[in-house]
């Protein structure tokens, strides 16, 4: 498949670790030119929190300025909270921090971005599988995630010329799911994809090869989800 992506303007937040470092390599093995937003440092990484809006805004303007404009925004940038807290320890200040990042930091990303989007231009948001199906002590992750898919459809329904997409992955074995689950990835009981797997769920939505696929959300679990609970 030709991606098409080749000297494309990207920016990716979250681009310093994980699967916002998996996509920008993937973006720029295409071709494009990629700039990162992150709090910590790395390669080509502009820094900025996504939940400081003046800052993260001049971030993203002084970007596209260097590039002219931009073609592709990624929203990689997230946390996953307290997983694995009991909902009655849970306090509010760690569910704001959570929606702080992982919704209001793509909706900062949008709004900043789209003054710069070509037409044509497309957003791909990092959902999770955790916005359909749970597991116990990651309410606030869940909420976040499923607010992004909300925000995705929000978004594609109100931004005329760019699509707004999200991929939803199951498990990815990167630092984020290292520190909540440690040891439980060497030898997992359940699928895990790496995040070059996701890299290209994103490459996908990103390109003009996915023209009519607009306000979706990329649910890649391995077919989990699928399953109903009739026993055969
Ligand atoms: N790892 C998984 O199993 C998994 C599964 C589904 C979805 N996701 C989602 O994928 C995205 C990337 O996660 P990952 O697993 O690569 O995690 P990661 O921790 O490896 O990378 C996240 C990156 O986001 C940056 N970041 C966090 N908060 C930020 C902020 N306020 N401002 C700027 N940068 C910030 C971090 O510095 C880091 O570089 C997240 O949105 C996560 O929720 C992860």
């Amino acid at each position: 498949m030709r991606t098409e992506l080749a000297g494309k303007a990207v920016l990716v937040t979250g681009g310093a670790s994980g699967i916002g470092l998996a996509c920008a390599r993937a973006f720029r093995a295409e071709g494009a030119r990629v700039a990162v937003v992150d709090r910590e440092p790395g390669t080509d990484v502009v820094r900025a929190d996504v939940t400081d809006e003046p800052a993260f805004a001049a971030a993203v303007d002084s970007i596209a300025r260097e590039f002219g404009g931009l073609d592709v925004v990624v929203g990689c940038a997230g946390i996953s909270g307290p997983v694995g807290k009991p909902l009655a320890e849970t306090t509010a200040a760690e569910v704001a921090a959570v929606l702080a990042v992982n919704v209001t930091g793509q909706f900062l990303l949008v709004k900043h971005a789209l003054p710069w989007l070509a037409d044509g231009g497309a957003v791909v948001l990092l959902g999770s599988d955790s916005a359909f199906t749970a597991a116990p002590g990651m309410a606030p992750y869940c909420a976040s995630k499923g607010a992004v898919v909300a925000l995705t459809r929000a978004l594609a329904v109100e931004v005329p010329g760019v699509r707004v997409n999200c991929v939803c992955p199951s498990v990815v074995d990167t630092p984020m799911a290292r520190a909540d689950l440690g040891e439980v990835l060497d030898d997992p009981a359940f699928p895990v994809q790496a995040a070059d797997d996701v890299a290209r769920q994103v490459l996908f939505l990103a390109s003009p090869v996915s023209r009519p696929v607009n306000g979706q959300a990329l649910l890649a679990d391995f077919g989990m989800s699928a399953r109903s609970a009739f026993p055969a």
